[in-house]
């Protein structure tokens, strides 16, 4: 039976103690044990089980489509890779927003059958009763604002949120509200970057930011594409670390000539 290393994990508490100290938290998402194990092991804070997986992993238009189940088969693959990061876990689409007991079920599923440490929930004010009945259960809850990408048949695009200033107000009261509910932590996604430090700036919690600048408390960035694995996705927050859509693609065309060539396998590959 294999052991698992002896560290210290980060916890909701341990990113709050982060904020305080002004020590940035950084944060990816994963989907599968060994992208997962991969992150974990270079020292993440926090691994976020994205409901992108609807995108990423299932080539769906949207992440409308990914269902509770699904999300529970990735954030479970996830925990058993982890040693060290806090795992949270999106809650997806149609899984909470009925009413506050369907989101408190969706949220008892997830925790109880893979193993997560927290949840994350899309909205603000609107979702109050839910954030407030999860935490009744000891179930800890990231809020996320800005660009809500389940809410995309609402909004028709993808571009920058909270840009006019009473969204922007909207907002950063939301972000007060979330805070006032019991969220450990928030996302705020594709908003200006004044209004991301000011909300970092206005609340206690840590808040995360993904297109949001430098004023964050911390940055999430979807593995695939700062791995460079998805090249049709290119917006100007994308840092890109690797291009691998080009050197997996390199790789497989080598295996490909070495097959056909029979170059592979050599006498040193075989039994
Ligand atoms: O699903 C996801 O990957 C997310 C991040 C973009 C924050 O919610």
């Amino acid at each position: 039976m294999p052991t698992r290393k002896e560290v210290k994990k980060v916890t909701t508490h341990v990113l709050q103690e982060m904020k305080q100290r002004g020590e940035k938290i950084a944060m990816l998402t994963a989907y599968d044990y060994t992208m997962a194990k991969i992150i974990d092991n270079a020292g993440i804070d926090v691994i976020l089980v994205g409901d992108s997986a609807s995108n990423v992993m299932a080539g769906h238009e949207t992440t409308l489509p990914i269902t509770l189940d699904q999300m529970i088969y990735h954030a479970g693959s996830v925990i058993r890779a982890i040693d060290r990061a806090l795992v949270v876990v999106d809650l997806p689409f149609g899984s909470y927003q009925a009413n506050s007991k369907e989101a408190l079920n969706s949220a008892i599923r997830i925790m109880k059958e893979s193993g997560a440490h927290a949840v994350k929930l899309e909205g603000g004010r609107e979702i109050k009763e839910s954030i407030e009945r999860i935490l009744t259960a000891g179930i800890p809850v990231m809020g996320h604002l800005g660009l809500t990408p389940q809410s995309i048949y609402k909004f028709g695009t993808y571009t920058v949120r909270a840009k006019e200033q009473d969204e922007a107000e909207r907002l950063l009261e939301d972000a007060k509200l979330l805070e006032q509910y019991g969220c450990f932590a928030l996302v705020v996604e594709k908003i200006p970057a004044t209004l991301a430090t000011k909300v970092s700036q206005s609340i206690s919690v840590p808040v995360i930011g993904i297109g949001a600048g430098s004023g964050t408390d911390g940055q999430v960035l979807v593995t695939h594409d700062m791995l460079g694995m998805t090249h049709e996705f290119s917006p100007r927050f994308l840092r890109r670390y690797l291009n691998l859509y080009e050197s997996m693609g390199n790789a497989f065309k080598q295996y490909i000539t070495d097959v056909k060539s029979k170059d592979f396998p050599s006498d040193k590959e075989q039994y």
